[in-house]
């Protein structure tokens, strides 16, 4: 199944060479979820050609970075989460020559590219789960309980619903904790390490900076499998340590990958990365993810899932801050992914709200995460109709939101839209883009879009919106250029200005941020210029209305 490159080409050089100071610590990395991005072939279904080709748009967008969700040969049964061959495409997104040209395409504009890596399940059509000889020693299978073996082993839970075991006509059961299609990896057996560490060598050896680790905290479970004795799971993760997500063991697989990504980025005069995709309790516990010898970043979900509070917004900075200065590492930010409604709706449904939190998430030191539409304001898409669902926790019961990904500001969503978006399920979140034109696909690729966009996105084109000075595209825009022009805004030193209640301000190198989080304008003297703002903001005899719901950033 695996695919050759029709010409073989060296690995591309990074941009930027040594391992420096860590080109990582304050980047823009733009996720790119490849089924939703942009469809070259027309099959209604985003591509790494059509991937490539926009790749343009990210460099004038002033990103650095692109993270690309997986495009390997998969069923797809988790959008393309159920990986069956680490090392080939699947032909719904081309070929590994559509890949190679990709990473060059990055390289020659100075973008770099992070690719996903599922270490914690493979597909069940992965050769290993098919042959039942390696499938007992490479993943975890166990005897029921009951008379005749006819009960789960233990009472753990999928995240998308349902026991987290399935029986297979042997009679025996193996561990799941996504679906049933996604059986997780024994990770005590050496053989699954020695594999891991090749397809990260094959995938470097291709030109790719670095690896967003999924699940990284689930590769090692508790011995002996014990029992929670608690229903309702879903709330305990990012809660609690449990025996199978957030144990310690987890740390020694991350440091041989550090010492291998290290090894290797040494070895070419660059810096190679890894960033966690992680659930832990407190940001103390997520931090020792990102200690000096183990992965260079981890995700902070405890900052997309603070409400829209002035008093919530800045503990949660404070604690993300100092726990991952007291490992030296920078802090990592991100607002919305492919698995969490986006913010634009998750915070009250209120783009104001989403472009000042966006400004805010801008101005604080490290490293920043965007997802793609992002840019664009986007919404959820909450009334996508059930035939067209293909995230498999809508046909488990379960909500993949909140167990996936973070609960949601739920007291702020407006009226119809649940925790978790629709109703809990993440395909609203991955409709495919608007690029131009004023009827779906919008540009998205010569067919049509396999998730179906709303008819009033006309005014969210990249198109419409380009030009446009009042637009999320423009702002996004302007706030990167900010950022890449004012040095030491990623990596500086950040303190807190006195503000009055409901507004927090905030200093950077050559900068000043006040975010108003209520919902009406506020009176402050003026702190300096206004440089950007997320809302048009006044200055009247050296006093500032600030909006509400708006963010801005003034020269001091
Ligand atoms: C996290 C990914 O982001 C999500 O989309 C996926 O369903 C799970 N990990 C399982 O791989």
């Amino acid at each position: 199944m695996t695919q050759e490159l029709t010409s073989p080409s060296p690995a591309p050089q990074a941009p930027g060479t040594g391992r420096g100071p860590g080109w990582w610590r304050d980047a823009v990395i733009y996720q790119v979820y490849v089924r939703s991005f942009a469809d070259s072939d027309g099959d209604g279904i985003g591509d790494l050609r059509g991937a490539r080709e926009r790749l343009p748009y990210l460099k004038d967008l002033g990103v650095d970075a692109v993270w690309l969700t997986p495009f390997y040969a998969s069923p797809q049964a988790d959008g393309g989460y159920d990986v069956a061959d680490y090392r080939a495409v699947d032909p719904l997104f081309g070929t590994l020559q559509d890949a190679d040209d990709l990473i060059r395409t990055a390289h020659d504009l100075g973008l770099r590219v992070i690719v996903d890596i599922v270490p914690n399940h493979t597909s069940d059509r992965h050769p290993w789960f098919q042959d039942p000889e390696l499938a007992r020693q490479r993943y975890l299978f166990r005897p029921g309980k009951g008379e005749s073996g006819e009960l789960p082993p233990n009472d753990w839970e999928s995240v998308f619903g349902g026991p987290a075991w399935t029986r297979t006509d042997r009679g025996d059961w193996y561990l799941h904790l996504f679906a049933p299609e996604q059986p997780d990896l024994n990770w005590d057996n050496p053989e699954v390490h020695a594999e891991f560490e090749a397809i990260m060598r094959f995938w470097l050896d291709l030109g790719v900076d670095g690896f967003r680790v999924d699940v990284a905290h689930g590769m090692i479970k508790a011995p002996g499998l014990p029992d929670i004795g608690h229903g309702a799971q879903a709330q305990l993760i990012g809660a609690q340590v449990l025996p199978f997500f957030d144990q310690d063991g987890v740390h020694a697989i991350h440091r041989a990958w550090r010492r291998l990504l290290d090894g290797y980025g040494d070895a070419r005069g660059k810096q190679v990365i890894g960033v966690a995709e992680a659930w832990a309790p407190t940001a103390e516990r997520l931090a020792l993810y990102v200690r000096p010898d183990e992965l260079h970043q981890a995700f902070n979900f405890q900052f997309l899932n603070a409400p829209w509070q002035s008093d919530a917004l800045r503990s949660v900075i404070d604690a993300s801050l100092a726990a991952t200065a007291s490992v030296g590492a920078p802090t990592t930010w991100v607002l919305s992914n492919h698995d969490v409604v986006r913010h634009t709706t998750r915070l009250g449904g209120s783009l104001a709200r989403a472009r000042a939190a966006t400004l805010l998430m801008l101005a604080l030191p490290g490293s920043a995460y965007l997802y793609q539409g992002e840019e664009l304001g986007l919404p959820e898409v909450t009334d996508l109709p059930d035939e067209v669902r293909q995230d498999p926790a809508f046909f488990r019961g379960g909500r993949a939101t909140g167990a996936v990904g973070p609960g949601t500001d739920t007291e702020s969503a407006p009226d119809g839209v649940a925790a978790g978006g629709q109703d809990g399920f993440r395909d609203g979140c991955r409709v495919p883009l608007p690029w131009s034109g004023e009827l779906p696909p919008y540009g998205f690729g010569p067919g049509g879009s396999w998730l179906p966009q709303p008819a009033d996105w006309g005014g969210l084109t990249v198109a419409a919106q380009t030009g446009d000075p009042a637009s999320t595209l423009e702002l996004y825009r302007a706030a990167l250029e900010l950022r890449r022009r004012l040095p030491g805004l990623g990596d500086g030193p950040m303190s807190w200005a006195p503000a009055p209640d409901g507004v927090l301000a905030l200093t950077r190198p050559g900068l000043l941020c006040t975010v108003n989080t209520l919902g009406h304008d506020v009176g402050l003297p003026a702190p300096g210029t206004p440089l950007l703002s997320s809302a048009p903001v006044t200055v009247d005899d050296a006093t500032a209305q600030l909006p509400g719901d708006s963010c801005t950033w003034w020269a001091i």
